[in-house]
């Protein structure tokens, strides 16, 4: 067991289908590569697509996580996880999604706290919008990575996002524009947007990191970052931004290991 607690990173979105769950396999790639063991945890109760994915076999879930704990049976992380790699492993959203609903999220802590004991970084898929689940999924995160499209409706949402978390004084977010959904549909410049959301966008996911055959890569299970010829077409030109990044949402953002990610 690590002694040092690993990090918690929730990616989360107002509007769906914005990137989120394919930013958050990316980042997972890049972490990997930084030598980091990764935990990915699926509480996108809508519907998680994580360990789909990834291809992985699942067998328990976050229900039966937070099942047993509640029911004082719970062994070990090790019980629950899909294993994707050497540094990578998954736990699932419930199949099914009345088991959702079930849910006690107040032991998420426990669960997380657990957890965080044997990765470096639990990264957590979220279902979009506000929703109690989700406040609770916040309030137990060291970081808040909201991802954002250039769409109009998306930018209504995320002002409204963006003015509660000013009032829930949740500060420990970073906000990601996702220009990599669809190639050259960019309406709106970054001014604009900041004006509109009256938040600074940290970090942008520019327009060529769109992938052609997204779908391919979902279906063979492999992580786009962790695809060398994609990485060294789409992401190498940028490694020292993605390296900064993924180590910002850790708080280590003066890391120096960049020369060993190729
Ligand atoms: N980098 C990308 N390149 C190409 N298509 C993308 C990319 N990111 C997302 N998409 C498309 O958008 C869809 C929704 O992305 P996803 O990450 O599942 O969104 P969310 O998790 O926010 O609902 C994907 O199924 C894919 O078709
Ligand atoms: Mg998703």
């Amino acid at each position: 067991m690590r002694s040092e607690k690993g990090k918690i990173v929730t990616v989360t979105s107002a509007k769906g289908g914005v990137g989120k769950s394919i930013f958050l396999l990316n980042l997972a790639g890049i972490y990997q590569k930084l030598g980091k063991k990764v935990l990915l945890l699926d509480l996108d109760f809508s519907g998680g697509s994580l360990a789909v994915s990834l291809n992985v076999a699942v067998s328990k879930t976050i229900y039966n996580a937070i099942d047993d704990l509640v029911h004082n049976r719970y062994l070990g992380i090790e019980e629950y996880i899909s294993s994707y790699s050497d540094l990578i492993d998954v736990v699932s959203c419930p199949k099914d999604p009345r088991q959702a609903t079930k849910i006690e999220i107040r032991y998420l802590d426990t669960f997380l706290e657990r957890a965080s004991f044997a990765y470096d970084i639990i990264l957590v898929d979220t279902t979009h919008g506000f929703s109690k689940n989700n406040i609770v999924i916040y309030d137990n995160s060291d970081m808040i990575v909201y991802v954002m499209s250039n769409d109009l409706l998306d930018l209504k949402n995320s002002k409204n996002f963006m003015s509660i978390m000013k009032d829930i004084e949740m500060d420990h977010l970073r906000v990601i524009l996702n220009h990599s959904l669809v190639p050259n549909e960019n309406y709106f410049s970054n001014f604009d947007i900041r004006t509109m959301i009256q938040w600074n966008i940290d970090y942008t996911l520019p327009t060529d990191y769109y992938i052609k055959n997204i779908t391919g890569y979902l279906l063979e299970g492999m992580i786009p970052s962790l695809d060398q010829k994609t990485w060294d077409r789409k992401y190498q030109k940028d490694k020292k931004q993605l390296i900064k990044m993924a180590t910002d949402f850790i708080g280590e953002d003066d890391y120096s290991g960049e020369e060993n990610v190729d």
